[in-house]
């Protein structure tokens, strides 16, 4: 393409968005289609995801917008076009990243046409995307996370500009609907609900990297999640970094419990999940409706981060021991079969045995089906990072060693109380160990293998919970 070519294509472009970037899929079509009539194959394209569940949404929508720009979908980063969606909440998501661009580096060598793109949580660090640019200078491609819609159009003009294209905002107050999207699987979704986060947790880069908080109107949420009904979906998981808090502040204000209701009205939806439920505002209105609807799976992920008060306090999270517990109390004497799963940080700065033993106290009291646990990581710009005392390597690893086993074993006594019990399972995969088996997700997220085949995949399926192993059962199925 010539540059004139070039430059009426750009001065065509429509200025509203979702045209604008229809305009642009459409266009990169175009070039795709001509590139892959003279190298005689499809032109592919593999997205990886780094982070977490809103990441993987994230990716999904980028791989949706490459098809319908003529990308063929690959899981191999041996593809013509390689997009790397990164996280950073903690150093080792970083490290994988770098690591990974070496063995990229290589590829290209030998596959000289190849773009390389990297976009998400990471790349919101100037300090990040200058190591980038300095040293690893076969990167093509470099957005953000409040720009992934303009995938198409940024990757357009980095093929006919032929040189590093990088577009990072400061943040948004926009969300652009109406944009492809590529499931991963066609009987489940994640549905944002919310985007950034507001809460400025003293150890957490999040508020930093994703923008300040944002509710989607809710009548946008209920379009999506019947068009995904319509479409063979049974489970919808509600993503949002704090979902107790969706709805302050929209226009018309709307309560998370009363967008929950609304979406278990949507015909065929048969499962809802959310995440993640920030302790500090979960209302008994809340507790109520999950409660009453039993299309709401019987499973809260609510995050402790740390059972001192004292340190609660320091990370700015805005509940203590006490009022944790009080909350865990309330919920399970509403929802006896509830199961709660958390996330847990070891070593934030001035952890002391004491703080630690709190900690261990209140999981030894909880009794979490699950839980993440993680080495607290330092991030650079949030306030914990300037804070003194922190705590040396090898004690985090000896406490971090004896919470994981503390968690472990708990977990495990948990998970042998439902044996003998038929519970609804959601076929999610063949096993790949044990031929004739597959894989199903109950209602409290624990998995559970039992015999079927490919067809059953999708289905609620009645199943009798015959042993525990751990940290699954095993069943014979009823229906
Ligand atoms: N919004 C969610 C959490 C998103 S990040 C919430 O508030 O629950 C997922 C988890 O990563 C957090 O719950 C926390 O346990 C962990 N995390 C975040 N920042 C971290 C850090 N600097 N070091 C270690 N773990 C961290
Ligand atoms: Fe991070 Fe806290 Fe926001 Fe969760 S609520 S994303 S831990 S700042
Ligand atoms: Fe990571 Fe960004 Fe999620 S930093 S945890 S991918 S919001």
């Amino acid at each position: 393409m010539n540059n004139q070519e070039y430059g009426r294509i750009l001065r065509d472009a429509p200025a509203e968005e979702p045209a604008r970037q229809q305009y642009f899929m459409n266009q990169l079509k175009q070039l795709v289609e001509e590139k892959s009539r003279k190298t005689g194959r499809p032109l592919t394209a593999c997205v990886q995801t780094f982070g977490c569940q809103m990441n993987a949404k994230d990716s999904e929508k980028l791989l949706g917008i490459l098809e319908r720009a003529g990308f063929q979908a690959s899981e191999s980063e041996q593809s013509d076009f390689v997009l790397y969606n990164t996280c950073t909440v903690r150093d080792n998501a970083n490290q994988r990243v770098y690591g990974r661009l070496g063995y990229l580096h290589n590829l290209k060598n030998k596959n000289p046409g190849m773009i390389i793109a990297l976009c998400g949580c990471m790349m919101q660090e100037p300090s990040v995307v200058e190591k980038i640019e300095t040293s690893y200078r076969f990167v093509d491609l470099i957005f953000g996370t409040h720009n992934i819609f303009k995938l198409a159009e940024l990757l357009f003009m980095q093929i006919c500009e032929g040189h590093r294209v990088v577009d990072i905002w400061k943040g948004t107050d926009k969300i652009v609907e109406e944009l492809p999207a590529q499931r991963k699987y066609p009987f489940k979704s994640g549905v944002n609900i919310m985007y950034g986060c507001n809460n400025f947790c003293s150890y957490c880069i999040v508020p930093y990297v994703r923008g300040r908080e944002r509710s989607r109107d809710p009548e946008d949420i209920i379009k999506e999640v019947e068009a995904l009904a319509a479409d063979g979906v049974v489970e919808v998981m509600l993503l949002g970094q704090n979902v107790n808090s969706y709805g302050k502040t929209l226009a018309h204000p709307v309560s998370f419990a009363s967008l929950l209701r609304r979406i278990a009205e949507v015909k065929g939806i048969e499962r809802i999940r959310f995440m993640t439920s920030h302790p500090k505002d979960l209302s008994d209105e809340l507790i109520g409706v999950m409660r009453d609807c039993p299309k709401i799976c019987r499973h809260l992920h609510l995050p402790l981060q740390s059972g001192s008060s004292r340190i609660l306090k320091l990370m700015n999270r805005v509940y203590d021991k006490e009022q944790y517990l009080a909350l865990t109390e309330k919920i399970k004497a509403e929802i006896p079969d509830i199961s709660l799963t958390t996330d847990i940080i070891v070593g934030f700065p001035g952890e002391t045995e004491e703080d630690f033993e709190e900690t261990m106290d209140v999981v030894r009291r909880v009794r979490y089906d699950s839980a993440f646990t993680f080495i607290y990581s330092k991030r650079t710009g949030t306030p914990a990072a300037a804070m003194a005392d922190q705590v040396p390597e090898d004690v985090v690893k000896v406490r971090f060693d004896r919470l994981l086993k503390e968690v472990q074993k708990i977990s495990a006594e948990v998970c042998t109380k439902d044996v003998g019990k038929t519970m609804t399972a959601l076929a999610e995969g063949t096993d790949s160990h044990e031929p004739g088996m597959i894989t199903g997700r109950l209602g409290n997220n624990i998995m559970v293998h039992f015999p079927g085949d490919a067809s059953d995949i999708g289905k609620l399926i009645q199943v009798k919970l015959t042993e525990s192993r751990g940290f699954y059962y095993m069943g014979v199925r009823l229906s």
